[in-house]
């Protein structure tokens, strides 16, 4: 098929689309967080929480115990106390005692009035809650006081024990602004985040090429990866933001081609890219692939369809037609070709696979997404699995939680079993804090569950705790979900918000009221993108962190895959997990390195078909297209107003200690004309309806 022209499709720009957001299943967070917030039933006798909470009835029990044995129920200070122990059944714990970074015995306590609490009816305090703490409790013995000083000391500590004066205490325990504190009646959210006006979003188009992967160079150069669909991996070095240059790539010397081991048609291909954070030390990295076992010897490994998970192979054939697990995904490791223990400077890679981390055999042709990428704040391999194919995933793999298919997996890279795995996927560790530890009925690797098709994870590089990914829908809502360890997303019992009835279920149903199915974050209707075509298809993108658009910062940008829609995702207040979408416009640099396409009878400039986002270690963002690679440029560049004046540093990111020497100009159109007939029937397999 060719891709359709846009039509008089003016997009509206900055209309504020609220996203419906089932309260509290948000960006919530546990002090345990093998677990999210669970919905209660009823409320805690002790501490009182109910919808939901990150305690249960046997925990609710524990902290009134550990209150009693203090002594000291029924004083001023011993309301006090207790509201600082009952923190940990807040659905918002987890960023309450700041887990993510160094976890805390005590919440993070309000050290300034005014901010404004969800969970709280009553107007904000005229004191601040620290000064509260400490003007109540400040001489009154605490035994096993959680206000201990990091050494310990008496076993009844007064807090001016430990603390010389209330700045000390506040100094040790109150905070505000960048997290949620404790306002002594909820988790409390900066609310006044300076309104920006989002007026559009200013692109240059600095390559030809078309790719699926960018991945930024872990040596903090001003060096990123791409990769493309057919199997080769290209080292480029980005140009200065204001320069008018182009990306530098030399696309007759890739730094790795595999197209030999890639089946590559429709949804397969070279599918994700991910370096260790240790590359440029130890030179490992990671590609994710899918292969036709008819014709490749090391395209072998076990069927997704099997006894395990309920899913009879010879029903599948005699159901569909097709041969099961003829087509696997494959994550190999590769290694930079390095002479002297210096693989920052490689510029080429070993095209010898090191080692196999995962061979999986799919039932159907469609629906597995494959992007791979390591989390920041634990360095663990995470891979977006979808649901395998076919409509409705008939045999309800993303449910079942001992299948990989509809999963977030995440999986250890750097501590290597001796043998095979027990479930024999391959070579990889199990991180000890996965869901199956708290639950035996995940299967090892699983970490999030009820996905249809993953097309793009990102983590915020301003706030690593946050992992964004889109996931395709199937004819009706494509969505946005916040990722947390454990959580069910719901597909295929929903797609979006709403109930889906599967078109044939061999393999069974789960029903809503078994999950507990966390809502999307944010996403959008089908009916509701004119894209000529009939359907949509998201592409996740990133946490806009450059401030080269200011009026982007902080924003998650993401779009559909046929580019006549994006969206800036803000949320509002700061950590509370609900955001307001707005609808983002979007315009070619008038001194964009190459000119950008004009689509006839639009305002937009013609991006073709939206692959993918990417990320460099400047934290600007770039769209991967099927016309080419574009960045994010200063708004001026387009004529949009941003009060904030854009920052970009000419040389934001440092240049390699060794600058590649084969880089030329970025000169990709044959390859471009060569793969336009294949690139251009993936989005209809994306979709898959
Ligand atoms: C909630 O608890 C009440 C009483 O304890 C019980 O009747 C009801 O069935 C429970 N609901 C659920 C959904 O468990
Ligand atoms: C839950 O809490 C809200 C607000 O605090 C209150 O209005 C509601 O009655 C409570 N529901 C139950 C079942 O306790
Ligand atoms: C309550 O939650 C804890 C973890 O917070 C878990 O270990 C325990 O099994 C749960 N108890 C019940 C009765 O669900
Ligand atoms: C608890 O405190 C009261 C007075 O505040 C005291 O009389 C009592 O002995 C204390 N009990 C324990 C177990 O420490
Ligand atoms: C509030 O807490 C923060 C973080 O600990 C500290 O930097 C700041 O000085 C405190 N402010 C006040 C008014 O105590
Ligand atoms: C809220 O955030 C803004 C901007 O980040 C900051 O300037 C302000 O001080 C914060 N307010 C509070 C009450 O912490
Ligand atoms: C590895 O690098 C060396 C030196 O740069 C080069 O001669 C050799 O051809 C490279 N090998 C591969 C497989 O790229
Ligand atoms: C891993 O399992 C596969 C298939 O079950 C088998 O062929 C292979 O020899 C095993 N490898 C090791 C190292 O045990
Ligand atoms: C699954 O649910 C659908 C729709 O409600 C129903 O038609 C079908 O019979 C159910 N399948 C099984 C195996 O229960
Ligand atoms: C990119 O494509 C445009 C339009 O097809 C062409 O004019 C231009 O020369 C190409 N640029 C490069 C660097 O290949």
């Amino acid at each position: 098929m060719r891709p359709s022209t846009v039509t008089g499709a003016v997009l509206v720009a900055t209309v504020l689309l609220l996203v419906a957001v089932r309260d509290g299943h948000c960006a919530q967070l546990c002090m345990d967080s093998t677990a999210f917030p669970r919905t209660i039933n009823g409320s805690l006798s002790f501490c009182g929480y109910n919808g939901t909470s990150c305690c249960n009835a046997t925990d609710d029990a524990a902290v009134q115990k550990q209150f009693a044995a203090m002594n000291i129920s029924g004083t001023p200070c011993g309301d006090i106390v207790k509201n600082v122990l009952c923190a940990r059944c807040n659905p918002y714990a987890g960023d309450l005692f700041t887990v993510t970074t160094s976890p805390r015995t005590v919440p993070l306590l309000c050290n300034t009035t005014g901010v404004s609490s969800r969970l709280s009816t009553k107007p904000a305090a005229t004191m601040d809650y620290c000064t509260q703490v400490w003007d109540t409790c400040k001489d009154v013995s605490i035994p096993g006081s959680p206000f201990q000083a990091p050494k310990g000391g008496a076993a009844a500590p007064k807090l001016t024990d430990v603390w010389q004066s209330v700045s000390d205490f506040c100094g040790a325990l109150g905070g505000s602004g960048k997290s949620p504190c404790l306002d002594g009646e909820g988790a409390a959210f900066n609310a006044t985040r300076p309104a920006l006006p989002l007026n559009g979003m200013c692109l240059e188009r600095i390559g030809n090429g078309s790719y699926l992967n960018m991945a930024a160079h872990p040596d903090g150069s001003n060096r990123v990866f791409l990769s493309n669909q057919a199997g080769k991996v290209f080292l480029a070095t980005v140009p200065a933001q204001g320069s008018g240059k182009k990306l530098q790539l030399d696309v007759a010397n890739p730094f790795l081609d595999i197209t030999d081991e890639v089946h590559y048609d429709n949804e397969f291909g070279l599918m994700g890219l991910a370096f260790h954070p240790d590359f440029a030390t130890n030179g490992r990295f990671f590609v994710s692939y899918d292969c036709d076992k008819t014709q490749s010897a090391s395209c072998a490994g076990r069927c997704a369809c099997n006894s395990d998970v309920g899913c009879d192979p010879a029903k599948l054939i005699a159901d569909n037609g097709a041969q099961p697990c003829q087509y696997q995904s494959v994550i190999a490791e590769y290694t930079a070709n390095a002479t002297s223990g210096t693989p920052a400077t490689a510029t080429s890679a070993n095209p010898t696979e090191v080692r196999r981390i995962m061979t999986l055999g799919l039932p159907f042709t469609t629906h597995h997404g494959g992007q791979i990428l390591f989390g920041p704040a634990d360095g663990y391999m995470y891979f977006a699995m979808g649901d395998g194919g076919s409509v409705g995933d008939p045999w309800n793999f993303a449910q079942n939680k001992k299948s990989l298919l509809g999963k977030i997996v995440r999986i250890d890279v750097n501590t290597m079993p001796s043998g095979n795995t027990t479930a024999g996927w391959g070579n990889y560790g199990v991180p000890k804090d996965n869901p199956s530890a708290a639950d035996p009925s995940f299967a090892p690797e699983v970490f999030a569950l009820g996905f249809k098709n993953p097309w793009r994870c990102s983590f915020d590089s301003g706030k690593p705790s946050y992992m964004y990914c889109a996931d395709v829908g199937q004819a009706v809502y494509e969505e946005v979900d916040l990722v947390m360890k454990g959580g069910n997303y719901g597909w295929r019992v929903f797609e979006g918000t709403q109930p889906y009835t599967p078109l044939s279920s061999p393999g069974g149903n789960t029903s809503a009221a078994s999950i507990d199915a966390i809502s999307p974050i944010m996403g959008y209707a089908h009916s509701s993108v004119n894209s000529n075509v009939g359907s949509a298809s998201i592409t996740g993108g990133y946490v806009y962190r450059s401030t080269v658009d200011p009026c982007l910062n902080g924003r998650y940008l993401y779009a559909d895959l046929y580019a006549k829609s994006m969206w800036a995702g803000t949320e509002s207040p700061e950590d509370s997990g609900v955001y307001d979408v707005a609808a983002l416009t979007f315009s070619c640099s008038k001194s964009s390195p190459i000119p950008c396409d004009v689509a006839a009878g639009s305002a937009l400039p013609s991006l073709g078909y939206i692959f993918s986002f990417g990320e460099d270690n400047a934290r600007d963002v770039y769209l991967l297209t099927s016309k080419g690679v574009y960045r994010v440029v200063d708004p001026a560049e387009c004529s949009y107003a941003c009060p904030i004046k854009s920052s970009a540093p000419g040389a934001s990111s440092p240049a390699p200690g060794a600058s590649p020497s084969s880089a030329v100009a970025a000169r990709a159109p044959a390859l471009a004309t060569l793969l336009a007939g294949v690139l251009l029937s993936l989005p209809m397999s994306l979709m898959s309806v």
